[in-house]
């Protein structure tokens, strides 16, 4: 089969505002997650959302996305992604809560999701939590120029199998510019082949979600809200990174704790 696909590479000066968005959310995620916490409802962090990015001067990417009615996706325990935030919906104890965001800086976009405990959790939900955020890590060492995108999607399935856990198969990560969802598809999973090579300047959103339990899901009435069919916990975790002329990928939208 031939690939056709738009993979964009990036000029120093679109990297440039790439890493400006990216640092901006990082800031964003971590106003955010300071919002969780029991009693908050899902809607409050969506206002949060708002004001954080207005106050940076960027656009949420994901309000009017096809539709999407809010700034973030607040995705709360066996809901896995797109949850869309509610006044009714609110936080207890124990809660787990992925919150997937976007901005867009001088026309550039930035992607990237964290899963956060309301309050105190279980020890089985924060180890999800924990090898969730650590198969980005893993699987990012393979995203180095001369290997191949699915080198990377191989290694989120890899780290994550010996803990009993899977990993969502309807969902992919994404190339990202200009655009939110940009060639290529990222699965977090074994491909047949190795697939496209990575080239200095793309830029792409990795991100695993993962379950304890089957990596089936389902589509809730709201058509949006994705949930995980078994009932058991999910968690999510993207960033948007850079492919560098050599070496470890730069991590655009996570400010590095130094
Ligand atoms: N961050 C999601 C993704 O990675 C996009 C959210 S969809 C939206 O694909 F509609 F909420 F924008
Ligand atoms: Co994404």
């Amino acid at each position: 089969m031939v690939e056709d696909l738009a993979i964009t590479i990036k000029s120093e000066k679109e990297i440039q505002l790439m890493r400006e968005a990216g640092k901006i959310l990082s800031q964003v995620h971590d106003i955010l997650a300071k919002e969780i916490k029991p009693g908050a409802t899902t809607k409050d962090i969506d206002i949060a959302a708002r004001k954080a990015i207005a106050d940076f001067g960027c656009k949420p990417s994901f309000l009017g996305y096809n539709g999407y009615p809010a700034a973030v996706c607040v995705s709360v325990n066996d809901e896995v992604i797109h949850g869309i935030p509610s006044k009714k919906r609110i936080l207890k104890e124990g809660d787990i809560v992925s919150l997937d965001c976007g901005v867009i800086y001088k026309g550039y976009q930035s992607d990237a999701a964290r899963t956060v405990a309301c309050g105190k959790i279980s020890a089985e939900a924060q180890k999800l939590i924990d090898v969730t955020r650590e198969s980005f890590f893993s699987a990012i060492k393979y995203a180095k120029a001369g290997n191949h995108l699915y080198d990377i999607s191989a290694a989120v399935e890899d780290y994550v199998t010996p803990y009993g856990y899977t990993c969502v198969r309807d969902f992919v990560g994404h190339g990202i510019g200009r655009e939110m969802h940009e060639d290529p598809q990222i699965p977090n999973f074994h491909q047949k082949r190795r697939g496209p090579l990575l080239v200095p300047g793309m830029t792409l959103a990795i991100e695993p979600m993962i379950n304890i339990g089957r990596p089936d899901v389902v589509w809730m009435d709201d058509d949006w809200t994705i949930v995980t069919e078994d009932g058991s916990l999910s968690a999510h975790y993207e960033n948007t990174i850079l492919i560098t002329e050599e070496g470890e990928p730069e991590i655009l939208s996570l400010v590095q704790p130094v």
